[in-house]
């Protein structure tokens, strides 16, 4: 297959708060102008295109495949922030990660109630 996901746009009531935010726990780049976007570009080339909400923002989620040292950074700064996390993505596991596939995952919220995960192993990796 040829085909790959190039970007995709991100919902935000602020995009640069919401961008920063993402750079920021993430240790990625400051995100860049395009048009209405800030557009964060991630390891791989595909970028997140953030954009301010034309009204109400429809929480998605957004998972990331990271290095264990990377994992170790962002989970650290997640609790820095005194941010919560959990191992699942329902949100039923508090302050605990999981190890699913012999890696390493958690999730958190962005300031949009964007559903947010690292993991270290990619699933069923
Ligand atoms: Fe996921």
């Amino acid at each position: 297959m040829t085909v790959q996901l190039n970007h995709t746009i991100v919902e935000s009531r602020d995009k640069r708060e919401a961008a920063t935010f993402f750079a920021e726990i993430l240790g990625l780049p400051d995100p860049q102008a395009y048009g209405p976007f800030l557009v964060l570009q991630t390891g791989n080339e595909v970028s997140l295109d953030f954009i301010d909400a034309q009204g109400s923002v429809h929480p998605q989620h957004y998972a990331f495949l990271v290095t264990d040292e990377e994992f170790d950074e962002v989970l650290a700064r997640i609790k820095d922030r005194g941010l919560s996390y959990w191992a699942d993505p329902f949100h039923g596991q508090p302050n605990e990660i999981n190890h699913n596939d012999g890696g390493r995952g958690v999730y958190w919220s962005d300031p949009n109630g964007h559903n947010l995960e690292i993991i270290t192993r990619p699933y069923g990796g």
